[in-house]
């Protein structure tokens, strides 16, 4: 009961569902609930097969659906995805975004008659290490997740290779995108859109190139578009202490890298996109997205360091092997995934005021609500400076001084480069700020910890 009254609160005072969501889980009823409405839904989605589909929208309790009712078409989408998608309390929730009057892009303009002039353009260019995904998701309306992503299958010949239907190609994307939550001011579909595009760069390298099968693209492609996929914005320490189900479900081990694939999975069937393949193929898509996906998880850092520091030290990898370039896909997505310091001085700092703005937001909600503080969450604290500085030292330049060991080429020393004047900015900041000269944040120095905090956020 109370948490139906807080939940009516929210909703009352229309607060960002994002907050209801974060005060939600820090309630002690929250774990009980969970396993209630596990039920729930387990109960509906039996029943949604026989015919009872609005069933289910009732059967929530903290948010009435039947607001929706004087829209019937959001109506229909909200019930049909709702009814196919309970893999979690985030996906639920996510409908909410229809509650707050943000409706679902419209699919077919996408592509065609919105596209502006000037996203078509920047597309020709989006091979390059310097392209605007900012400047790009403002000219696509906020859909540059789909846009992007749709393109780049085009150009690597995907549609046409794997006979893929455009339709449910562009059904898929557009789901993937929704699934992003943009509430989050950096795990959301502009990051994924990001990873994505550094990720098209890598697999250009001459390297990979030139051995790469379409198999290998595509999943590389479905692996960045979707490895962060209904990410809460908040990290896997603030899942496990708040007793989330995802935490349980996974046993506090890659908690988000493991909810990330499995959501993709689920909207990989969902869309019916490889539907045409045989049953064996698309359960080695699914695995092996998995294993891309859950190469991201930064605690794990080391271990993949190591072994890729092995293989360049015996110079013994071989990219006519399946598994080595499987290897080198997920080295490549992890720095795909951490590139943000690598990037110009003036995309670099946006990425880095929204990470901090992210976890400083944790910290906030972990104060009010008396969880402890996790380390680089503290606004009080900590400066945006501190945390790139001690990020780029202990995370970036290792990763990418291998990487360009791997692969040699102006991209690599322009990605270096990028990172060094990157961190002299900081520094300079920071000196400005404490006059204290280098610090390194002592955080960062227990990286080895997998309860590491910043870790899943930058990932
Ligand atoms: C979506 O786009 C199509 C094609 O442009 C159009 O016919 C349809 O009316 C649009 N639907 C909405 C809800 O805007
Ligand atoms: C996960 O971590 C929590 C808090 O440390 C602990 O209580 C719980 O037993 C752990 N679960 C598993 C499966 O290790
Ligand atoms: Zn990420």
């Amino acid at each position: 009961e109370s948490f139906l009254y807080y939940t009516k609160c929210y909703l009352r005072e229309s607060l960002p569902l994002q907050a209801m969501f974060i005060c939600i889980l820090s309630l002690p009823l929250f774990h009980t609930f969970i396993s209630l409405l596990t039920l729930f839904l387990g109960d509906v989605r039996v029943r949604s097969r026989a015919g009872f589909e609005t069933e289910r929208r009732g059967s929530h309790p903290y948010i009435d659906f039947r607001i929706f009712h004087s829209n019937s078409e959001i109506e229909v989408s909200v019930s049909a995805r709702n009814v196919r998608r309970l893999l979690s309390f985030q996906r639920y929730l996510r409908s909410s975004r229809f509650f707050r009057g943000i409706t679902v892009p419209n699919s077919s303009n996408i592509l065609d008659d919105d596209y502006n002039g000037q996203a078509k353009c920047m597309l020709e260019k989006v091979g390059n290490w310097n392209f605007d995904i900012f400047l790009f998701d403002r000219l696509t309306n906020g859909n540059s997740l789909v846009s992007l992503t749709f393109h780049l299958f085009n150009l690597h010949g995907l549609i046409e290779h794997f006979q893929l239907d455009t339709m449910k190609l562009r059904r898929f994307l557009v789901m993937v995108q929704e699934d992003y939550h943009s509430q989050n001011p950096y795990h959301n579909a502009v990051h994924a859109a990001d990873v994505t595009q550094a990720m098209h760069c890598y697999l250009k390298e001459p390297k990979l190139s030139k051995s790469l099968t379409p198999w290998d693209v595509l999943l590389s492609l479905i692996a960045a578009a979707t490895h962060d996929l209904d990410h809460p914005g908040v990290n896997q320490p603030f899942l496990i202490k708040t007793n989330h189900y995802l935490a349980t479900l996974y046993k506090n081990t890659s908690v988000l890298e493991n909810h990330h694939w499995r959501s993709a999975v689920g909207l990989l069937r969902e869309s019916g996109l490889f539907a045409h393949m045989s049953l064996e193929n698309r359960q080695l898509m699914e695995s092996q997205i998995g294993d891309l996906i859950l190469a991201t998880d930064i605690s794990q850092q080391n271990e993949y360091l190591s072994m890729f520091r092995s293989h360049l030290d015996r110079g013994d990898l071989c990219l006519e092997n399946a598994n080595h370039r499987h290897f080198i896909l997920q080295m490549a997505l992890k720095c795909a995934d951490i590139c943000n310091p690598c990037r110009t001085w003036e995309l670099s700092k946006q990425w880095s005021e929204k990470v901090t703005e992210e976890f400083f937001h944790q910290g906030d909600i972990e104060k009010k609500y008396h969880l402890g503080v996790s380390p680089l969450c503290d606004r009080q604290t900590e400066t945006i400076a501190n945390i790139q500085i001690g990020f780029m030292t202990y995370l970036v330049e290792p990763l990418f001084g291998e990487w360009a060991r791997f692969s040699n080429t102006r991209l690599s020393q322009t990605m270096l480069g990028h990172l060094g004047l990157n961190k002299a900015s900081w520094k300079g900041v920071q000196r400005e700020q404490s006059g204290s000269g280098d610090d390194v944040d002592p955080a960062f120095e227990e990286m080895d910890s997998d309860i590491l905090p910043q870790e899943p956020r930058l990932s």
